[in-house]
């Protein structure tokens, strides 16, 4: 099995939990991109789901196969969201934002009532650090936030190189119009130490480590696919 085709079977699964009539979050990247394909299947069978994107590209892609959208403002409140992630340990907690659009993601996440990880397994990991931490930060004074990203680092004992997205010639822009940091720490023994800390950083929009939100991850191997629970 290749890795096309565990994304595919870990969407397969996430299809299994969506219900007729859902409100549904849908994420971003090449395993959510996977799930909205067999959703729109499904919806041209005649399933019926409200869906919520969590991106513009998402958006692109459901509106070209005709899976229904509305935005998060018309429905505020979701029964679930299936989205991918770029590292998931055995708390399921992740990191997000390879795809930089981590800020909606967390914001469709949340306001759902259960969030559910496909991923294929190499995604799994005992300690999250080895992806690069995306943090979307402001424009405006980002010298000043890489500096105060710096300290809380190295007050937690994280080294590593942290460098703007880029995209082209210029620098990566989120849908919201700001810039993604990526940081190369290695390891996050304390990710719940991490995110506060870069919560309390005024420049910081938001930052790739997904804590508490996810409630189970389909996790896809060449035997198929596996529920991970947090442990
Ligand atoms: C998008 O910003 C990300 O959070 C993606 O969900 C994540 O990068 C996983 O993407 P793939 O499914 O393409 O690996």
């Amino acid at each position: 099995m290749d890795a096309r085709q565990m994304k595919i079977k870990a969407a397969e699964a996430a299809l299994a939990y969506v219900e007729d009539g859902m409100r549904l979050g849908i994420g971003t990247g090449s395993t959510a991109e996977e799930f909205v394909r067999l959703l729109a299947e499904k919806v041209a069978g005649g399933f019926r789901i409200e869906g919520v994107p969590t991106s513009e590209r998402t958006a692109r892609l459901c509106l070209e196969l005709g899976v229904p959208l509305k935005s998060l403002d018309e429905l505020p409140e979701l029964d679930l969201t299936v989205d991918g992630a770029d590292e998931v340990d055995r708390k399921l907690r992740l990191i997000k934002g390879g795809g930089g659009a981590l800020l909606r993601e967390k914001i469709v996440a949340s306001a759902s009532e259960r969030m559910i990880v496909i991923a294929d397994e190499s995604k799994v990991v005992d300690v999250l650090g080895a992806f690069k931490l995306p943090i979307e930060v402001n424009p405006f004074g980002q010298f000043a936030t890489r500096i105060a990203i710096e300290k809380v680092a190295s007050r937690l004992g994280l080294t590593g190189d942290i460098v703007v997205r880029a995209s082209g010639d210029g620098p990566f822009m989120t849908d919201g119009g700001h810039l993604i940091l990526d940081a190369s720490f290695g390891r996050i023994p304390d990710a719940e130490a991490l995110a506060s800390e870069l919560n309390a950083i005024p420049g910081v929009v938001e930052h790739g480590l997904f804590i508490g939100i996810a409630t189970l991850a389909i996790i896809a191997g060449p035997s198929g696919a596996r529920v991970l629970t947090a442990a």
